[in-house]
């Protein structure tokens, strides 16, 4: 009998393309093959079909989820011309479906061919990654984390993207010492820059100066430093890796022959990447560093732009206002890490020089502040060995069912985090880009959610409610931080990250081995969304759109990794975002659970289109 093995790399690569390209068909496995296998055991119970001329490759597919993550298994099969069978192991039928399948089919040849190479790239860092930490696997998905750990073992990356762990630009050493999984430890690189060359943005009480004693507070190069400090100048601390990359920079390397930027040395004090790897981290700082890293990391390469660095000073203003404190003081349990300075170097002529951006963000997750503290993505993570969610491993070790657990635990996920952010966008117009990497729970000894962050004040909007509520605030700002958006794609986005992202993986990760249906999870979704709507908001576009829209807005991982869009740059709305099936709708229709049998649903094969 073939044995079927979890492969992270296949679940995010098949993940991203079924659910963005519809050249497929579900076929739910033969009834007899059931009686084969035991409980737990890895079985497909059906098969996502992709035809081509020169056969039929067929991925395993162990449970369907109508909210958009499969849990796929390797190996694949391929049924040839001649009715022979192949076992494809995952490089193997990625690229035998992309070069024979109609999904890059109006791509030239050496784009697919690129992509191919990336996706390979990918999964060696993601294998390699693992092996790394092999010894310390049973601690990641079952042991109590704090928020660096936590951040350091985000191996799989996006759970629904062809190559998550591409890392363009990194060499090996660089892998190793600053790509978060490698656990590495490294120092900032301090400059001094002329003041006419630094460009800052700054909120009140939070003078660029003093944000840079912080740092220098316990590091032991402080006096030194200075000591040298001329009235005209000022301290910089650079990312290690952006060091180098300054010295290669024509723009850069002028400032530094000319003098007006000087390198003094290497910090005292150790810093850890967290999970976005242009953040950094130290246990001992009360502040968090957000780097522009030149590094092509999944859809963009990660320089900060000019439009975002202004983001987080944007918020401070807002959230200084009456009214959205009242937001504040709604939600003790919901925080957010706020970005209230940000440098640059710049040109003369007062340009930012984007490859130089830095911005500071509030660390609460100071040393004995960060225990039970983890990203949403990391909770959520499949263990590589096996499929099973680091989140469903830690709910086993209760004594109580699974089942009555992983409901409990989804409510309280559904107060602690989703409310405070639903109802930021319905009563206070204010737009947080919470996908599960923006999302840090603090968890009680059961590991139940009992706090929410919520960081990178880059994805962050407004709605026209906020004109109303803060106009003045925002109105002076909103030129050039180019997030206020008209309602009905700010809300398509929103909702995106928080449920499409966050929630529906939630759903996925919890019911992963099928030990709970998908569809109970989805009704108590439902019933919460209608729940606080009742409860009396003032904007409910939001809540109406994912009860009652027939599709759900996604982000196109699979296709902008494929045409080599930088996201960053990119302003193509259609080309970033495609339609799913909206799985809420079923159950706001009024249709009992048991009446619609979601996964098992055997009209998948014909209506279900990602
Ligand atoms: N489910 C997920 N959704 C989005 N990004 C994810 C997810 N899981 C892992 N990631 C990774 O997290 C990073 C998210 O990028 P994003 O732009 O939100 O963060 P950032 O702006 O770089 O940094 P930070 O979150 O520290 O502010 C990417 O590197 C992405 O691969
Ligand atoms: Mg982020």
């Amino acid at each position: 009998m073939m044995s079927f093995f979890f492969d992270s790399s296949l679940n995010c690569f098949f993940n991203a393309m079924l659910r963005e390209w519809s050249g497929w068909k579900y076929r739910p496995a033969q009834p007899q093959a059931d009686t084969d296998h035991q409980q737990g055991s890895l079985y497909p119970s059906g098969w996502f079909d992709i035809s081509a001329a020169e056969g039929v490759l067929s991925v395993p597919c162990r449970q369907y989820f109508s909210t958009g993550r499969h849990q796929l298994l390797a190996p694949c099969l391929l049924t040839d011309n001649d009715g022979e069978v192949h076992t494809l192991q995952f490089e193997q039928a990625m690229e035998w479906a992309m070069l024979n399948s109609s999904v890059a089919a109006d791509l030239p040849a050496t784009t697919v061919i690129e992509f191919i190479s990336r996706v390979r790239d990918s999964n060696r860092n993601l294998k390699h990654a693992i092996e790394f930490r092999g010894d310390e696997l049973d601690a990641l998905f079952q042991s109590p984390l704090n928020f660096s750990q936590a951040e350091t073992a985000l191996f799989t990356g996006h759970s629904i993207h062809p190559c998550p762990k591409a890392r363009d630009n990194f060499s090996e050493q660089d892998t190793l010492a600053y790509a978060p999984e490698y656990n590495g430890k490294f120092a900032l690189q301090w400059y001094l820059v002329r003041k006419d060359r630094l460009y800052l943005k700054e909120s009140e009480g939070h003078a660029y100066n003093e944000l840079v004693q912080d740092l220098l507070k316990s590091d032991k190069h402080m006096q030194y430093w200075a000591a040298q400090l001329g009235e005209n100048q000022a301290l910089f601390p650079c990312h290690p890796f952006q060091h180098q990359v300054w010295q290669s920079t024509p723009r850069i390397r002028d400032m530094i022959e000319e003098g007006s930027l000087v390198y003094l040395g290497q910090g005292s004090q150790h810093w850890s990447a967290t999970s976005s790897v242009r953040a950094i981290y130290s246990s001992q700082a009360p502040w968090m560093l957000k780097y522009s890293l030149t590094v092509k990391l999944t859809n963009s390469i990660r320089h900060l732009q000019p439009a975002e660095l202004v983001r987080g000073a944007e918020l401070f203003r807002v959230l200084n206002t009456s009214k959205a404190r009242e937001y504040v003081d709604r939600f003790p349990c919901f925080n957010i890490l706020m970005e209230p300075t940000a440098a640059a170097l710049c040109g003369e002529d007062g340009s930012l020089y984007e490859e130089s951006i830095v911005l500071w963000r509030q660390n609460p997750f100071i040393e004995r502040f960060d225990r039970n503290t983890e990203v949403l993505a990391t909770l959520l993570q499949d263990d590589p060995r096996t499929g099973t969610s680091r989140l469903e491993q830690r709910l086993r070790l209760l004594p109580q069912s699974y089942q009555e657990v992983a409901v409990e635990w989804f409510q309280q996920y559904l107060e602690v985090a989703v409310k405070p952010l639903l109802v930021g966008q319905a009563d206070y117009g204010l737009l947080f880009g919470a996908h599960q990497q923006n999302i840090v729970l603090t968890l009680n000894d059961l590991g139940y959610p009992v706090k929410m962050y919520f960081r990178d004040c880059q994805g962050t909007g407004y709605t026209h409610l906020a004109h109303e509520l803060y106009g003045h605030e925002i109105a002076d700002m909103a030129k050039d931080s180019g997030n206020v958006i008209e309602d009905e794609v700010a809300i398509q986005l929103f909702s995106y990250y928080l449920i499409v992202n966050a929630t529906f993986n939630v759903i996925s990760s919890l019911c992963g081995d099928g030990a709970l249906e998908e569809s109970l999870l989805i009704r108590h979704l439902g019933e919460f969304l209608v729940a606080v709507k009742e409860d009396g908001i003032n904007d409910h576009q939001c809540i109406d759109y994912l009860l009652q829209s027939p599709e759900l807005t996604a982000k196109c991982n699979f296709y902008l990794a494929l045409r080599k869009t930088n996201e960053n740059t990119n302003s193509d709305y259609l080309a970033t975002y495609h339609q799913m099936p909206n799985p809420l709708l079923i159950w706001s229709q009024g249709k009992s659970v048991s009446e619609v049998d979601l996964h098992r649903n055997s009209e998948i094969s014909e209506s279900v289109t990602p």
